[in-house]
């Protein structure tokens, strides 16, 4: 072989090299461009092996000829290598490319019952003023329900066609008052408390009744308290709960636990009074009853239906759709 032979075989070589790396796309062809080419029997071993056939003078050319097309290829060959993993990734990102476009994973999201969310609302109101939340049995006994709230014998209330009773004296509690019973008992004056619970009558489902319903008592018992700080707290409230430009009504009512009792009517006018709760200077008989002195402390409570609330807030007019679980009445809230 002569030197310029060899020049030849070396143009060749980058010529097929050329060809072959230009259609190798994945890892396996590159692995086979390489023993192609620099594999210890691949083109550029045969042609170092050549150099033997050359004329001693020519060797040091012809070998740094081979020398630097050997460079030139293990170059090319990472460059190449480089490249495809570039191709493989794209392709893997164009694969896996998600459409913004298509509808997401619906997921429903549920909300609080109304009577929740007023229940909720009116126990932030009251302990923004100052009020603790209190609890008590909704299985009550006689005397917490009706003896100690100065409720007769001869009271309809205690009519076992009133009241859903357990066992003798043991009874559903028909409101929350029991509870300023248990509080006033269970601790001095002050007492600053609200209380939300479910109550038990037994009235037919009607529009306007249910067997079971909520209310929220609230009991303050200070010194010097009059009914003109249980004025104020309602005017608080009202303002609080439904927003400035509703009148309100007090007049004259009968609770035998209360003195004087009161109950409370709101309109937005030009628009009708609407009864919201009972209410009263809480009766000398039944301070006396938990152990104050009626001389030394005074007191005002009210009760609030729940579902009243509810109901003039969103202009539900049947007490039953709280009660029924229709999804359909119950998203709106
Ligand atoms: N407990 C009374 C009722 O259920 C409401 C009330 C509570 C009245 C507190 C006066 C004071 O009707």
């Amino acid at each position: 072989m002569t030197l310029e032979e060899l020049r030849a075989r070396c143009e060749e070589v980058r010529r097929e090299w050329a060809q072959a790396s230009a259609s190798a796309h994945d890892p396996e062809a590159l692995e086979a461009l390489r023993v192609r080419f620099l594999g210890r029997k691949g083109a550029l071993a045969t042609a170092f092996d050549s150099l033997r056939t050359l004329p001693a003078e020519a060797r040091a050319a012809a070998g740094k000829l081979l020398n630097a097309l050997k460079d030139e290829i293990a170059a090319a060959l990472e460059a190449r290598r480089a490249e495809v993993e570039r191709e493989a990734l794209q392709a893997r990102l164009a694969g896996e490319r998600y459409d913004l476009t298509l509808p997401g994973t619906w997921r429903p999201l549920g909300r609080l019952h109304p009577l929740t969310q007023v229940r909720r609302e009116i126990e932030e109101i009251f302990l923004r003023l100052g009020f603790d939340v209190a609890s008590g049995p909704e299985v009550e006994t006689d005397y917490y329900n009706f003896e100690a709230l100065a409720i007769g014998a001869d009271h309809p209330a205690r009519d076992e066609w009133d009241s859903f009773y357990i066992a003798e004296g043991l009874l559903l509690r028909t409101h929350t008052s029991p509870v300023q019973i248990r509080v006033m008992k269970s601790q001095p004056p002050p007492v600053r408390i609200i209380c939300p619970g479910r109550c038990y009558r037994r009235d037919n489902p009607d529009a306007t009744h249910s067997p079971v319903f909520h209310q929220i008592e609230l009991l303050w018992v200070e010194k010097g308290l009059t009914f003109a700080h249980l004025k104020w707290i309602l005017r608080e409230f009202v303002t609080a709960f439904f927003g400035p430009g509703y009148e309100m009504r007090i007049s004259a009512d009968f609770f035998p636990f209360t003195e004087p009792s009161a109950q409370v009517h709101i309109r937005k006018p030009p628009g009708a009074w609407l009864e919201i709760m009972g209410a009263g200077m809480v009766d000398p008989a039944v301070l006396t009853e938990v152990g104050c002195d009626p001389e030394e402390v005074t007191g005002f409570a009210f009760g609030l239906g729940v579902e009243r609330m509810a109901m003039l807030r969103w202009g539900i007019e049947d007490i039953r759709l709280f009660y029924q679980n229709d999804i359909r009445f119950l998203s709106q809230f």
